[in-house]
């Protein structure tokens, strides 16, 4: 075992928004995706993560300010054996999360929290992990994790093979994004519970959607012109490849038994708002999640007037405006 002292460790992450989505897993233990993806990481709703090592019988895991439900402290708890196995340390910890994006409401709050988590959990268990390593064990907690644990744009790779090998080629990595000046206006259409979780809905699509398995095959050529044009400074490309692949995985879930749908009729008004604008020259583009939210890439000199469209159909409060954000990062002890 370790000889840590009980200082408290805390880390503060960010939401990712995918722009080739990760949308089904090949091995549901070590969260290996069938795909790889591609995202920015948000500059707003950071999630703030303390974990302290300490002697007590359980984990015990407060959200805010309150103890967190059970399945959430659960997952938590669940992540933590993994730390301790790595740290060769059996003591439980106190763990205190801070979320600013409104849970299940498909922004990605699992995202920053399993970064956060991760950061803060390995620190205060005493291991000194690279960025690679901590994007494969946050990808433990949530496979979209491992992106937010780097700034900027990152690939989540898929890796290759199965098992340690699959798990050692399965990381993500920054990637250089200098000549893109973006900005991600998001559409909060609603802020309710969705109805069926991520991780359900991926399984139920790849076990029974006809449209999966051709939507995996042009996930690979989006990715291939999606990293050229980004490195490029392409917005155009950019936008438009993650405009076609969150439209063709929604349509994978549509194809689903019984069907996936998170489109509610405000996410529908606002994907004809963005057409709209590009109508007027404005280039804009659209991308979704597992939830009825919209989130628009255009250039940062546009954000302005693409909320303002934006907030006329679901209210100014329900507009956000985000730009690429910082890794995860540890506070100094
Ligand atoms: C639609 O990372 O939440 O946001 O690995 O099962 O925890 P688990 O799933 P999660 O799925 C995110 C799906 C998505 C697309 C994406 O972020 O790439």
């Amino acid at each position: 075992m370790n000889s840590v002292s009980p200082v408290p460790r805390t880390a503060r992450a960010y939401p990712n928004i995918a722009l080739i989505k990760y949308w089904g897993k090949r091995d549901e233990l070590l969260h290996l995706p069938t795909t790889s993806s591609l995202s920015m990481t948000l500059d707003i709703f950071p999630t703030t993560t303390t974990v302290t090592v300490c002697d007590r019988e359980f984990d015990e895991v407060i959200l805010g300010d309150e103890p967190a439900p059970t399945d959430f402290a659960g997952k938590v708890s669940r992540f933590l054996d993994l730390v301790r196995d790595r740290a060769h340390d059996t003591r439980h910890a106190y763990v205190h999360t801070c979320n600013t994006v409104p849970l299940g409401a498909g922004l990605a709050s699992s995202a920053a929290g399993f970064a956060a988590l991760t950061v803060a959990a390995t620190a205060a268990y005493g291991l000194d992990l690279k960025e690679p390593a901590l994007t494969r064990l946050a990808r433990r907690g949530s496979g979209s994790a491992s992106r937010s644990i780097c700034g900027g744009f990152a690939q989540w790779h898929r890796g290759e093979g199965d098992g340690t090998a699959g798990d050692e080629s399965s990381f993500a990595e920054t990637l250089d994004a200098t000549r893109l000046n973006v900005a991600l206006v998001v559409a909060v259409v609603s802020a309710r519970e969705k109805p069926i979780s991520s991780r359900a809905a991926m399984r139920r699509t790849m076990e029974t959607s006809p449209f999966y398995l051709p939507w995996v095959k042009s996930s690979a050529e989006d990715l291939y012109r999606m990293r050229k044009a980004i490195y490029a400074g392409d917005l155009p490309v950019v936008g438009e490849v993650a405009e076609r692949n969150a439209l063709g995985m929604h349509a994978t879930m549509l194809g689903a038994r019984p069907a996936v749908r998170y489109f509610a009729p405000g996410s529908m008004q606002v994907l004809d708002r963005v057409l709209g604008l590009r109508d007027e020259g404005v280039p804009a583009y659209a991308t979704m999640d597992a939830g009825p939210n919209v989130k628009v890439l255009c250039d940062r000199s546009d954000s302005s007037r693409v909320a303002a469209d934006l907030a006329e159909i679901v209210g100014t409060e329900q507009v956000l405006v985000a730009h690429p954000g910082p890794a995860a990062t540890l506070e100094t002890a």
